[in-house]
């Protein structure tokens, strides 16, 4: 069985590198601005238990079968999973699978890229002064004026997209580590700056309360959003964690690298609404305010203290770099495969993907404004009775593609490779690329892989359509 395959488009140079930027990848969006948002929107406590248990039992073992196949393959994900099918005696179809998941990377790169912008936009409002001694109601306002104007979101949205092209362009290997090697590290301290700063706003208990009390007929209600959003968080179930797992170094511990990585990812999340809820709170605002609530909460705590002018440019632009990161991630495996697939120079594949995902982004951009009217799956007789699957009063454009993308593709996704890695890659190369110590650790991943992640995605999908 061959395990000396080397990927086309070079490898990380050593191990530390893949945790510089599969964290960067995981830690984003996705833990600063959606994580609070959607703990706000589903009630606090019962949500974070909901999606720490889905981290733990779903999310990791997702992440490991990503990153060994990833791995063993050294390609891109569809010929990744065609390579060692047909290795392992099975059909070459499971590509289909992975496929599936690269067009779901792009269709969430297409939203995220117009998120990213809004972060941009704000180091410039905040450089400005623009949050100077607001009130609430001011910065809500603001936020709202914000989204209401599609051409100031399309220039951040382009911006935004080009950035994140540009290291793809080049060559995720060479762009990505100087940049994540400082920066990362700095966003886990603005983030711990944040914290304390939230401790003294006087309501820091009351946000603990919220994030961390449940009651357990709760527990159902965000049961499939909270599993989405654990893929979403730790950039599982696209195969973004695969194709970077493809340019791992051979010699490296897989289980405790990846282990590392969505500690973090998690850490950040749970820091970030600890350190959000508390200026929720204290200003007034409203938990369940959705997609804005980072945007109206932080720049109202900033507009507020001493330094906060600095503070919050240093702060947008480390969100905009971790929204970078993830962003690059998104990009890199349906790329990787157009360029293992085409003749088509990796400068070119870039610029009409990004360009696809840019012009999707558009309607991201519309929802917020000129379609904000525009609602789809409204009534109980709707096509996929969405309504069932927490959807009632109807979505937007950009509602739809994050349903579609984070509650049903991401799952899907993860349940493809997490099955193929237990099931179809054959036992002995998954020991052998697991290469783990201790047999019984070995025999735990393999029942993790097998039975407990599988299951578990199939128990939410079917707890949330009986429920
Ligand atoms: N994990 C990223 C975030 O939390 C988003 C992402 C999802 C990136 C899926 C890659 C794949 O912001």
């Amino acid at each position: 069985m061959s395990t000396d395959r080397v990927s086309v488009h070079g490898g990380w140079a050593s191990r530390w590198v893949f945790i510089l930027a599969a964290t960067g990848s995981a830690v984003g969006l996705g833990s600063i601005w959606k994580f609070p948002y959607m703990v706000g929107v589903y009630g606090g406590g019962a949500f974070v238990l909901v999606f720490l248990a889905c981290i733990a039992l779903i999310g990791l073992p997702v992440m490991l079968a990503e990153t060994l196949i990833g791995r063993r393959a050294r390609q891109s994900p569809a010929n990744a999973l065609k390579a060692l099918a047909l290795e392992a005696g099975h059909s070459a179809k499971w590509s289909w699978g992975a496929f599936a998941g690269m067009i779901t990377a792009l269709l969430i790169l297409s939203f995220y890229s117009v998120v990213g912008g809004w972060s941009l936009d704000y180091i410039i409002d905040m450089g400005r002064g623009d949050f100077q001694g607001v009130t609430a109601d001011q910065v809500g306002a603001y936020f709202s004026a914000v989204t209401a104007d599609p051409w100031r979101l399309t220039l951040w949205h382009t911006l935004f997209m080009l950035l994140s092209a540009l290291v793809i362009a080049k060559g995720v290997v060479a762009g990505l580590e100087r940049s994540l090697r400082i920066m990362m590290p700095l966003l886990f301290v603005m983030l711990l700056v944040l914290l304390g700063y939230s401790m003294t706003t006087g309501h820091f208990m009351q946000g603990l309360h919220f994030m961390f009390d449940f009651s357990l007929d709760r527990l159902l209600d965000g049961l499939l959003p909270a599993m989405g959003h654990a893929f979403f968080s730790l950039s599982v179930g696209v195969g973004s964690i695969m194709v970077y797992g493809a340019y791992m170094p051979k010699h490296s511990s897989l289980a405790g690298t990846v282990m590392g990585v969505a500690l973090l990812d998690t850490f950040v999340s749970l820091v970030a609404g600890m350190a959000l809820f508390p200026i929720v709170f204290a200003a007034g605002l409203n938990p369940s305010e959705g997609p804005g609530l980072m945007f109206i909460s932080l720049p109202f705590a900033f507009g507020n203290v001493a330094f906060g002018q600095l503070m919050g440019v240093v702060f947008f632009v480390l969100v905009a770099i971790a929204a970078w990161s993830s962003a690059i991630s998104l990009l890199e495996p349906m790329v990787a495969y157009l360029v293992e697939r085409t003749k088509i120079r990796r400068g070119w594949v870039t610029f009409w993907l990004a360009f696809s995902c840019w012009f999707v982004g558009l309607g991201t951009v519309f929802s917020f404004n000129v379609w904000q009217q525009a609602k789809f799956f409204v009534n109980e007789g709707d096509a996929f009775h969405l309504y069932r699957w927490g959807a009632a009063g109807g979505l937007d454009f950009f509602g739809v593609i994050d349903f579609f993308t984070s509650r049903i593709m991401l799952p899907l996704g993860g349940l493809c490779f997490v099955v193929f890695a237990g099931w179809v890659m054959g036992r002995e190369a998954v020991r052998d690329e697991l290469s783990l110590r201790s047999p019984l650790l070995f025999t735990l991943a393999l029942f993790l892989m097998r039975y407990v992640a599988p299951v578990g995605i199939l128990v939410v999908f079917a707890a949330q359509l009986w429920k």
